[in-house]
């Protein structure tokens, strides 16, 4: 059996903003998706949800990618799909592109091909297209390559930006769900109302990405906390939090995080905290006591690879 995983990921600054043209940050991170593939008649099969049916998304999204690698290479197609993910489906956090990016990376090395890492994330892209109508293509390719990502109108930019291992991040998850088409809709129709006042949010939005971009690289992280509360603001002016979103920014900044805000496309899914090592335990038994769920990652700086079957 051949498997391989590749990481989840989070945008650290400029969701939404993103959409009409300032740029983004976003890092690849220690949740992942694993897929093995092994010969056998075809067949996808979830660890967490069983066997999966055909003419479900997953299963086309798997048949598309074989498909692609087969018209470049002359792979089996008789195989056995095992995946398993421990990154949360729904909440922004990139479960779909890793699972491609781990598949397209398992099957090419089932298959003996030559292939490099380009190769993987364009394959993982097609995969995408059956998920979302209009992937930005963010998601696999930090999935594949790791690290930490500028992009901005298409163009991606990996960054040189490597965070000290005293920190890391919380997530909540609020199990709000949304749907992220919606939410980007509504947010472009506030900017057409009212956009003499929000053109300078925006501008404020591009800005903060520059100096944030700063702050990661000298590792000011009390720099890097307090634009994220500034960010979080800003995303809260054009309307995508949530009392929840709020309520959760300001527990952990209270309980001792760097800064705090939402991630991806509000109005629930995730909230992020920047902590110190030494805060990061005691802050999430807290919240977990108080009915949160929360978790800690790291940044990935490796992006997709092969494991040993486990
Ligand atoms: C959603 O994860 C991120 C948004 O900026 C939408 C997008 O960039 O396509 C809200």
């Amino acid at each position: 059996m051949t498997c391989s995983i590749a990481p989840g990921k989070i945008i650290l600054f400029g969701e939404h903003f993103v959409v009409k043209g300032a740029p983004a940050i976003g890092f690849a991170v220690s949740k992942y998706a694993k897929v093995c593939v092994e010969d056998g008649y075809f067949q996808v099969i979830s660890k967490q949800t069983g066997n999966i049916e055909q003419g479900s998304v997953l299963y086309r999204a798997v048949k598309r990618l074989i498909t692609y690698a087969n018209s470049i290479f002359k792979c089996d197609e008789d195989v056995r799909i095992l995946v398993d993910s421990e990154i949360p489906v729904g909440s922004g956090m990139g479960s779909s592109a890793a699972l491609s990016v781990a598949l397209a990376h398992a099957y090419l090395t089932h298959c003996n091909a030559s292939f490099d890492k380009k190769l993987v994330n364009e394959l993982a892209y097609e995969a995408e297209k059956e998920v979302h109508s209009k992937p930005s293509g963010i998601d696999n390719t930090l999935a594949t390559f790791g690290g930490f990502l500028k992009y901005r109108s298409g163009v991606f930019e990996k960054l040189d930006i490597r965070l000290g291992d005293e920190v890391g991040f919380l997530v909540v998850n609020t199990n709000l769900k949304r749907q992220t088409g919606i939410i980007v809709e509504e947010v472009l129709r506030l900017y057409e109302k009212y956009h003499e006042v929000l053109e300078n949010v925006y501008t404020a939005a591009s800005v903060l990405v520059e100096k944030a971009l700063k702050s990661l690289r000298e590792r000011d992280y009390e720099s890097i906390g307090r634009l994220m509360l500034l960010n979080h603001g800003l995303l809260w002016t054009i309307g995508v939090s949530h009392e929840i979103n709020d309520l959760i920014v300001h527990k952990l900044v209270g309980k001792g995080c760097y800064g705090a805000k939402l991630s991806g496309a509000g109005r629930g899914g995730i909230v992020i905290g920047l902590v110190n090592k030494s805060l990061s335990t005691r802050i999430e038994e807290e919240l977990r006591s108080e009915g949160f769920q929360v978790f800690r990652v790291n940044p990935d700086y490796e992006g997709v690879r092969s494991v040993e079957d486990n």
